[in-house]
């Protein structure tokens, strides 16, 4: 933002940029190519763990690094990312021995950062893996006969029915002696390591469209068979685990403890102390994109993560299933927005008023716990649904100082189309494959930087 503070002093003289101004801003603001990152290959986007898991909307690493590079002033530093979701800021902070908490709402989110951040002694994971692999490897040929062993399968009847619906006999079957022997397993940073990897081949075990993030049933498929895939997806992560381990600092592998603190919690009220953090790396969920809970569903429905799953999603901020009555919004282009949307959808209108509002939580926690002198850095972008145009981050970067930020920088950034979200058909609102949709929802994407003085 030192344009902004350059043009604002010369034109009004105040550090509060007023909501006319920065709308101002957003519409001549140019692309920093620099920020693009588009030429990093896949080998060096999923290094060490980052291969775990798929995860939507996840960062590239190099994009973490290069803030971390930017803004973190000394090796004792403590990163945070209250919207952590697979841990790529989490890996990255650790992979470079700073201190790293954050929270996600996800239960998945959670086990994936936790196991992604949590090196294992490679020979003993490698032995490990091989046993575990070996006692299953009846599951190869369907070879049942009288010297395999007796494992019964582990299907969770709670969600019986959408089990039934995403899975073929065979897999289920599969899939619940994977299970079981998973929970045999009494290491504890071993057995979750094994849970990310059945979580992450639900979907090609699955009925799932393979092509979509979104829960749609192909009933075409040919699901893989789940040893074969479990098998391969072991070896990479395994790999990974050993490159990470190699790499991260002794200090941090001897006190994992001290350096890593991370919680299945709501971003409004972290378990970290006032003014602690150094720097917030983060992106939020968008309310006009995906919703978190249906993404994960096989893995909340094969590893029973919550008992309603109604309930549950109502914890995610950016839900459709989330609207509040009688709270204000203090963002002025935030009203905007609401007001523009209720008159050609007053259902959705309700839910942007209370993503902004939740944000809103999520900046004066974020002030909270950061250290004066430190930042955070909210990556959004910008939609549009029915006509109207969502400017995320012109809120974003609004409402930052409704919490006492200082605008410090923003930045616009191209999203490389590997990892583009899906777009939105300009007159439906729905999603449309990328080839099909007539206007780009997410063409970039900002940075938004707020400094804490
Ligand atoms: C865009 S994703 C973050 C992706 C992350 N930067 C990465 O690299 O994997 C947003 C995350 O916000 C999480 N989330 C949604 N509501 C939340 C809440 N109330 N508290 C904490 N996390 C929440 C979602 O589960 C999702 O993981």
């Amino acid at each position: 933002m030192r344009q902004i503070l350059e043009r604002a002093s010369k034109n009004i003289g105040g550090d509060f940029y007023s909501a006319n101004e920065i709308i101002h801003y957003f519409k001549e603001k140019e692309i920093d190519k620099d920020w693009s990152l588009c030429e990093i290959p896949r080998t060096e986007t999923s290094k060490w763990t980052h291969n775990y898991h798929r995860y939507p909307a996840k960062f590239i690493p190099q994009l973490v690094e290069k803030l971390m590079d930017e803004y973190v002033m000394n090796v004792n530093s403590h990163i945070n990312d209250p919207f952590m979701g697979c841990g790529t800021t989490i890996v990255s902070a650790l992979s470079r021995g700073y201190k790293a908490s954050g929270t996600d709402i996800n239960h998945i989110a959670y086990l994936i950062t936790k196991v992604k951040s949590t090196p294992i002694e490679p020979t003993l994971l490698k032995s490990k893996v091989n046993q575990f692999l070996k006692q299953l490897s009846f599951l190869e040929d369907n070879q049942i006969s009288i010297f395999t062993p007796s494992i019964e399968p582990l299907i969770p009847s709670k969600y019986r029915d959408r089990i039934d619906y995403w899975f073929t006999e065979d897999n289920k079957y599969d899939l619940g002696v994977i299970l079981r022997a998973i929970y045999n397993e009494e290491n504890i940073n071993i057995r979750d390591f094994y849970l990310v990897a059945f979580s992450h081949i639900l979907k090609n075990c699955s009925l799932w469209l393979q092509s979509s993030t979104k829960p749609t049933r192909d009933l075409n498929k040919k699901p893989s068979r789940p040893y074969f895939v479990l098998k391969t997806h072991l070896m990479k992560m395994l790999k990974g685990n050993e490159d990470f381990y190699n790499f991260i600092p002794d200090k941090v592998k001897i006190n994992l403890n001290e350096y890593l603190n991370i919680s299945l919690q709501d971003a409004r009220k972290q378990s970290v102390d006032n003014e602690t953090v150094d720097l917030i790396i983060t992106s939020s969920p968008y309310v006009t994109s995906y919703e978190y809970a249906d993404l994960h569903q096989l893995s909340d429905i094969w590893l029973y993560f919550t008992d309603d799953l109604t309930e549950y999603k109502t914890k995610f901020i950016g839900t459709s299933y989330k609207k509040y009555d009688n709270i204000n919004l203090s963002s002025l282009i935030a009203k905007n927005i609401v007001s523009q949307m209720s008159l050609v959808h007053k259902k959705k209108a309700k839910e942007i008023e209370a993503f902004y509002i939740d944000m809103e939580e999520v900046f004066n926690e974020s002030y909270r716990i950061l250290k004066k002198g430190g930042r955070c850095c909210f990556v959004i972008g910008n939609t549009k649904y029915k006509g109207i145009d969502v400017l995320n981050a012109e809120v974003f970067a609004e409402s930052l100082q409704y919490a006492g930020f200082i605008l410090d920088r923003i930045i616009k950034r191209e999203i490389p189309s590997k990892i583009l979200p899906q777009k939105r058909d300009e007159k439906t609102g729905r999603f449309a494959s990328n080839s099909k949709a007539n206007c780009e929802a997410y063409p970039v994407e900002y940075i938004i930087i707020g400094l804490k003085e």
